[in-house]
């Protein structure tokens, strides 16, 4: 099968895709799924080059997220709920491959409204802006919600969660385009440009001075944010897309009696995993109504070249949620009947 398979730590634009890998065998608790897209992720690129904090034995198939079909011949475990044939989206090491084996407990039915583009990319991105906003800001509708890097994987789908969850929703990014995507694909009311200085006050003009009562940051950018929050506002530490761990003063928390609340979607199946099944069914029954939708990058990447996908990724040029396409869903279809 093709693969993208890792045999030593270097930058994936120096790895090339193997034609004939061996075919995975699935572990007891494993089921084979045959991969038709699958997400690109920033840790992605740091795991081929051995710089991750979950590094597997050589040699590895790297990527995470994908979404496909369970294979006809592949062994069903003993509770597990699906048959071959049923659509998934999921997570396990090895996506960027034909075939992937994984824990059927790490896959969800993908809703029938969805295409395997768009399920590519959502089982780590959406439950954690879900949880993230429902979870730990506790949002309400009517609030006033910004959200850093609002054209990004998490951050388009926290622009759009906020909107269904009935708040008000100022975007901000790096560019005009990115801007745009979270207006027109994410619904965000209003967009601002963080790489203007003084854009916080763009923010106060909008909230008539008040501030916005949730942020929602997945770069890094707390300390600025916290120019146009609300008095008793949640900032969201979500991750540091910027590169360096931000750092704070804590008098900034005082002064307006703020919370800095931290959300780690990870390690809740470790820590919390009976609360799963809640943001899971959440966000399925979203997802199903058609009110939120993913967003896919619009230069869907084969997988011979999924270089050039992960290196649009690591210049920042990508918005939503890229991924490659290793199946084609209608030509699939088509061999089927
Ligand atoms: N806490 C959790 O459980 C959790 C779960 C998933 C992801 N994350 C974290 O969330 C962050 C964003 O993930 P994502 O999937 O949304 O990534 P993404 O799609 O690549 O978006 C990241 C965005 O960050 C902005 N950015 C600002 N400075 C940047 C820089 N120096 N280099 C690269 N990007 C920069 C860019 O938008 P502009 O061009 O508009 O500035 C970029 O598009 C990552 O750090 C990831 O690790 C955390």
């Amino acid at each position: 099968m093709r693969a993208f398979l890792v045999n030593e730590y270097a930058h994936p634009a120096q790895v090339s895709l193997t034609i004939n890998a061996p075919e995975p065998t699935p572990a007891k608790d494993q089921v084979l799924v045959d991969v038709f897209s699958a997400g690109l992720n920033f840790f992605d690129i740091l795991q081929c080059q051995g710089k991750y904090q979950n590094q597997p034995p050589f040699p590895f198939v790297l990527g995470t997220e994908f979404a496909g079909r369970i294979a006809k011949d592949s062994p069903i475990p003993e509770g597990c709920p699906f048959k071959p044939g049923d659509r998934v989206f999921g997570a396990a090491q090895g996506a960027f491959a034909e075939k992937v084996p994984a824990p059927w407990s790490q896959l969800l039915p993908l809703p029938n409204n969805m295409t395997y583009d768009q399920g590519a990319g959502l089982f780590v991105t959406w439950p954690t802006s879900y949880e993230a906003l429902v979870g730990r800001a506790e949002l309400k509708p009517g609030e006033w919600v910004l959200v850093t890097a609002a054209a990004g994987g998490v951050g388009i789908a926290a622009v759009q969660l906020a909107k269904a969850l009935g708040a008000t929703v100022i975007a901000a990014a790096g560019s005009q385009e990115k801007l745009d995507v979270a207006t027109r694909y994410g619904g965000a009311d209003h967009a601002v440009n963080y790489t203007k200085p003084n854009w916080q006050q763009d923010v106060l003009k909008i909230t008539n001075g008040k501030g916005v009562d949730v942020v929602y940051d997945p770069v890094g950018l707390i300390r600025d944010c916290l120019k146009c929050i609300a008095w008793k506002g949640r900032a969201l530490v979500v991750g540091f897309a910027a590169g360096q761990i931000e750092k704070l003063p804590l008098n900034l928390v005082l002064l307006k009696n703020i919370s800095i609340v931290g959300i780690h979607w990870g390690a809740y199946s470790k820590l919390e995993p009976q609360h799963l099944p809640v943001v899971h069914t959440a966000l399925l029954d979203l997802l199903a109504s058609g009110r939120v939708k993913p967003v896919v990058y619009t230069d869907v990447f084969p997988l011979e070249r999924l270089v050039d996908g992960l290196l649009a990724l690591e210049k920042r040029r990508t918005w939503g949620k890229a991924i490659v396409r290793i199946r084609d869903e209608h030509e699939t279809e088509k061999s089927r009947l």
